[in-house]
């Protein structure tokens, strides 16, 4: 993986650019009737992350033969916007109805995005904070994905999520115990963007 560059300007790829408006454009469509069918009936912990903040950072980490994984992929479009990007994407989603409605959506963009049905902590993985409050919060328990995927955590070199408040610490506990040394762990929060961390320590 190369460092960090400034954004690859889409400009040079206009269809590109025109793909990827579209499939933010039907995620959001997606999301609302989401938000309409099952939000409002019970509690579910999907919510979108800004999808033009994320692509802004994934523009920074473009490099041929990156491997990408999100965390709670949900309906699949920021796996698909890495794909489409050049990154060899995948998604690990409890959730197995959004993991069918994300893998339509990637046959809708030719995309090779792949997703599993599972969670993202690995086997055997316990949170034992010192606060001793081992709760994951929104975090829900599942069977493993990455066996179905082909390829441990350390395999991948971009890591994705939108952890709810406090699952954080958590999140970067998994990254340190299982993911490469050199792997960037990407956390979306509302107030404060896409923020970027390699080896727990915030970049740039
Ligand atoms: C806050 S949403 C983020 C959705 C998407 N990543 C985005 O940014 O638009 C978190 C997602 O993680 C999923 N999830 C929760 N616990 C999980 C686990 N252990 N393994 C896989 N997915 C999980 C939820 O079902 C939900 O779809």
């Amino acid at each position: 993986m190369n460092n960090r560059a400034s954004p690859t300007p889409l400009g040079a790829e206009p269809g590109l650019r025109t793909r990827l408006t579209a499939l933010c454009d039907e995620g959001w469509e997606i999301w609302s009737r989401f938000d309409t069918d099952v939000r409002q009936h019970a509690w579910h912990p999907f919510v979108a992350a800004d999808y033009e903040c994320v692509l802004h950072t994934l523009l920074t980490l473009r490099a041929p033969g990156g491997r990408f994984l999100e965390w709670g992929s949900a309906h699949g479009v920021i796996t698909i916007m890495a794909d489409l990007l050049g990154f060899e994407a995948y998604g690990i989603e409890l959730d197995a109805t959004l993991v069918r409605i994300a893998r339509e959506l990637a046959d809708r963009y030719e995309s090779r995005a792949r997703f599993a049905a599972g969670s993202f902590l690995p086997g055997g993985y316990q949170w034992n904070p010192r606060s001793g409050d081992t709760r994951l919060g929104t975090i829900g328990q599942g069977t493993p994905a990455y066996a179905e995927l082909g390829h441990p955590l350390e395999d991948f070199d971009v890591v994705f999520a939108f952890p709810w408040t406090g699952e954080e610490p958590m999140m970067h506990d998994v990254m340190r115990r299982y993911g490469g040394r050199a792997a960037r762990l990407l956390l979306y929060g509302v107030s404060t963007g896409v923020e970027v961390y390699c080896g727990g320590r915030r970049e740039g």
